[in-house]
């Protein structure tokens, strides 16, 4: 994986840099999904090693930072590997999509993987109720949750499987803990891979390779230009990471828009999650000609794994668009991203980066993920914010429980 900046490097001196690192040298004693590329998963391999092979479907119930990782992760290799089992999502409480992922499965053949940190969200719980009350076989479940908390103990009374959050991993930041590589492991993803994209990030950023100073003056950028450039597209250029960016959504909202720690200002970064070409169609005149509060990240794939080619020949009236003939569509997406870059670059005061990612794989995805946690991390530090909690979704589900105790509408 590479970065380029195309703006300018923020003029700071290197002892803010020196200090920032020590900041988050300090953090990965106690924030635990730094280290989660080194940890150890022979628990996760053999559970998923002798994981009953009539189990056609796998099925998630969990979400944001429960389920949001995972199904980025099967949603960008899916097109290029054949998933050993299908990996569901129920993340809604909206009874249309309950009943028709249902009828989709077949439900002797699927095994349910109940992912909630707290133990206690009311869409997973629910929607769990709901399966639950047809099929109550322990063998049909696994836990994933906190040491002591509430689902914890169910699950025990029930006799399932209980795997359990590492200490200090926060919802979005568990993508590369049990939450994302357990349902990955189970449906043949190569977690290790994986955990190694991510730890060539680690390895860089800590020990003076590539990705350090790139992290840092993109951080530092945002940080120093957090209330002009407010808004941080990512325009993917790859149907495969169409998800990605939903995580990038949460990861990037839910940490970095808060109260600032030491002036309770309230701050913020916007994400935005593009996809080339077809938001060149839609979103791209907003940046190009809108208000300048947008920076955008440009994300290429190198190596597209089919060879398609526009076939040689002429249409009548379309003559024009022999342009096409001959040119290969992973040539082509190329050219189209470019050709965006370069008219942005034009308009000189829309800051831009270009991530090029080398292939779809595991490794690729476990790096891109690693490095945008990372980031997340650094911004958070520098605009003096507490990156890990999320107050601000508290409110609303306080008034949901009281609502359901008096079942008021
Ligand atoms: O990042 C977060 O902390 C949240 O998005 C949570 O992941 C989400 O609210 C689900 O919580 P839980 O895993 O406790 O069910």
């Amino acid at each position: 994986m590479n970065n380029r900046l195309f703006f300018t490097r923020p003029d700071r001196l290197n002892s803010d840099k020196k200090r920032l690192i020590s900041k988050i040298e300090n953090e990965k004693e106690s924030i635990g999904y730094y280290n989660l590329p080194k940890q150890n998963i022979d628990e996760i391999v053999q559970f998923s090693q002798n994981f009953d092979e009539d189990i056609e479907n796998i099925v998630v119930l969990g979400i944001g930072g429960s389920s949001l990782g995972s199904k980025a992760i099967y949603e960008f290799l899916k097109p290029i590997e054949e998933p050993k089992r299908k990996l569901i999502f129920f993340e809604s409480t909206d009874p249309l999509n309950i009943v028709s992922q249902l009828k989709r499965i077949d439900i002797t053949k699927t095994h349910f993987l109940i992912i909630s940190k707290s133990g206690g969200t009311v869409e997973t719980i629910s929607i769990f109720k709901y399966i639950f009350a047809s099929e109550s076989k322990k063998t049909r479940y696994t836990f994933i949750t906190d040491r002591d908390s509430n689902l914890e103990k169910f699950a025990q009374d029930l006799g399932s499987k209980i795997f359990y959050l590492p200490e200090n991993v926060g919802g979005r930041f568990s993508v590369l803990s049990v939450v994302g590589l357990l349902p990955l492991a189970l449906c043949g993803v190569d977690i290790i891979n994986l955990l190694k994209g991510a730890d060539e990030v680690y390895e860089s950023f800590f020990n003076d390779g590539k990705f350090k100073d790139v992290l840092l003056d993109k951080a530092l950028f945002y940080a120093k230009n957090h209330t002009r450039y407010n808004i941080n597209c990512i325009f993917a250029y790859s149907e495969t990471l169409k998800y990605f960016t939903e995580w990038y959504v949460q990861l990037w909202g839910e940490s970095l828009g808060k109260k600032q720690r030491h002036s309770s200002f309230n701050v913020g970064l916007t994400p935005i999650g593009l996809i080339g070409p077809k938001d060149q169609h839609s979103f791209l005149q907003l940046i190009m000609e809108g208000t300048r509060d947008k920076s955008v990240t440009f994300i290429k794939l190198q190596k597209f794994e089919h060879e398609l080619y526009i076939p040689d020949i002429s249409l009548k009236h379309l003559e024009s668009l022999d342009i096409l003939n001959g040119v290969a569509f992973h040539d082509l997406i190329t050219m189209q991203c470019d050709s965006v870059i370069e008219a942005l670059k034009n308009e000189k005061d829309v800051p831009l980066d270009e991530i090029i990612i080398p292939c779809v794989n595991a490794k690729s995805i476990g790096a891109l993920m690693y490095y945008y946690e990372l980031l997340t991390s650094l911004v958070g530090e520098l605009i003096d914010v507490n990156t890990y909690d999320q107050p601000g979704v508290e409110a609303g589900k306080i008034i949901l429980k009281e609502k359901l105790k008096t079942k008021s509408l």
